[in-house]
C-alpha cells in the first residue's frame, strides 16, 4: 500500500475521515505525539493498528473523542474524573474510567477490559478530524511497538510508510511527550504514566497528593505502556545521569552541562536555557537524531524531575532499560 501524505486543510481532513470511515489507518497530529488512528468501533479496523505497529494485542488503546459529551457516552465519569476532564480537556491527559454499558468502542480496542482510556486532544487538526469523522478514534502513538514515539510526520513515515493508508502532516507536536494517564477506577486516582500534564497540576486540581508508585500490572492485565520496562527505545545504548562523556558517545544534553565534552561528537541539547517544557518537546526528535548517527551509546545529562521532568525521566529510564 502507498501511504498518502495529506495536508491539514479541509480537503485533507475530509479525506482522512473518509479513510477512517472505511476501516483504514490514518496517522494524525495531536499536541503530544502523532497517533495512528482507526475507527474505534470496528474490531477489524482496530486489528489493523495492532498489525501495523506489531504491538502485543493485549495492550489496550486510547479512544480519542471530540468533546465531553462524546466521552460521557463511552465512559462512566465520577466526580474526580469530571473534575480532571473539566480542568485539562482538551489537552494531554488520558482518563481511565469504567466503560459505559452502552459505549460503542470495540472490545479489541479495550483489550477486553471493562475500563476505557479516553482523551479529548487539543490539537486543532485532531479536533477537526474527530468532528468530521463523528466517532471515537482509537490511536496509539504512530510508531512500531517499543520504539521512540513520533513527533513529526517524517518520523511516522520512517517506520510505517507502506503499512498505513495516510498521514496528516501538520508539523511538529508542541508537547512532544505522550499524555499523562490517570486511572480513576480505584479508590484513589493514580498516575499510570507521567506525561504532558504534570503531577503537580493534577494534584492541585484534585486537592490531594497522588500515590508515587503506579499500581503494578499483573501478568495478563497491563495497565499502561509504562509497564513495559523497555519502551521508547532507540537502537543505541543509553547512559543516564552522565556527568561527562567519552569520545565516540553521542551526547543528549540539558542546559549545556555536557557541552565541554562535545568535541565533534554527535550532540543535542534538549534545552539550552534549562526549560523542561522545551526539553519535553525536543526529547524524541533528539533521541532519533542522535540514534541516526550510528553511535553505540548516548550519554544523557541529568534532567531535573519537576513539572514535565518527571515524564522526561520516565521515558529516558525506559529508553535505557536493557533489551
Ligand atoms: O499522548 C498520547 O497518549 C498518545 C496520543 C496519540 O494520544 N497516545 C498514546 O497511546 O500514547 P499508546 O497506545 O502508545 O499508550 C496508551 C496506553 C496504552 O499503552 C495502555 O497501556 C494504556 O494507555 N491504556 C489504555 N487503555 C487502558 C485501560 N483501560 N487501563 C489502563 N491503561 C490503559
Ligand atoms: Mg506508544
Amino acid at each position: 500500500m502507498q501511504t498518502k501524505v495529506l495536508q491539514p486543510d479541509a480537503d485533507g481532513i475530509a479525506e482522512a475521515a473518509e479513510i477512517l470511515g472505511r476501516g483504514g489507518l490514518v496517522a494524525f497530529p495531536t499536541e503530544t505525539v502523532y497517533g495512528l488512528g482507526a475507527d474505534a468501533r470496528s474490531d477489524v479496523a482496530v486489528a489493523r493498528i495492532y498489525e501495523a505497529k506489531q504491538r502485543p494485542a493485549f495492550n489496550p488503546l486510547i479512544a480519542h473523542i471530540a468533546n465531553m459529551a462524546a466521552a460521557r457516552s463511552e465512559g462512566v465519569f465520577d466526580a474526580r474524573a469530571e473534575t480532571l476532564a473539566a480542568a485539562f480537556w482538551p489537552g494531554p491527559l488520558t482518563l481511565v474510567v469504567p466503560a459505559a454499558p452502552q459505549g460503542s468502542v470495540a472490545l479489541l480496542a479495550r483489550a477486553g477490559l471493562d475500563t476505557i482510556a479516553l482523551r479529548v486532544p487539543a490539537h486543532p487538526v485532531a479536533q477537526a478530524l474527530l468532528e468530521r469523522f463523528g466517532g471515537p478514534v482509537a490511536a496509539p502513538s504512530a510508531n512500531p511497538s517499543g520504539s521512540v514515539s513520533p513527533t513529526m510526520a517524517a518520523h511516522v513515515l520512517e517506520s510505517l510508510s507502506g503499512r498505513i493508508d495516510a498521514v496528516l502532516d501538520a508539523g511538529p507536536c508542541a508537547v512532544g511527550l505522550e499524555s499523562t494517564i490517570v486511572d480513576c477506577c480505584g479508590p484513589e486516582p493514580a498516575i499510570l504514566r507521567p506525561g504532558g500534564v504534570s503531577r503537580a497540576d493534577i494534584e492541585a486540581v484534585l486537592g490531594a497528593k497522588l500515590p508515587r508508585k503506579p499500581p503494578q500490572a499483573d501478568a495478563g492485565k497491563p495497565l499502561a505502556p509504562g509497564m513495559l520496562a523497555s519502551h521508547y527505545a532507540p537502537r543505541a545504548r543509553v547512559r543516564l545521569r552522565a556527568r561527562s562523556a567519552s569520545p565516540g558517545e553521542g551526547i543528549l544534553d540539558f542546559a549545556g552541562q555536557l557541552a565541554g565534552y562535545a568535541m565533534g561528537s554527535p550532540y543535542a541539547d534538549l534545552s539550552a536555557s534549562g526549560d523542561v517544557t522545551e526539553a519535553a518537546a525536543n526529547l524524541f526528535a533528539s533521541l532519533r537524531q542522535l540514534d541516526a548517527t550510528g553511535v553505540a551509546q548516548i550519554a544523557v545529562a541529568p534532567i531535573p524531575g519537576h513539572s514535565l521532568g518527571e515524564a522526561i525521566n520516565d521515558r529516558l529510564r525506559r529508553a535505557a532499560a536493557g533489551r
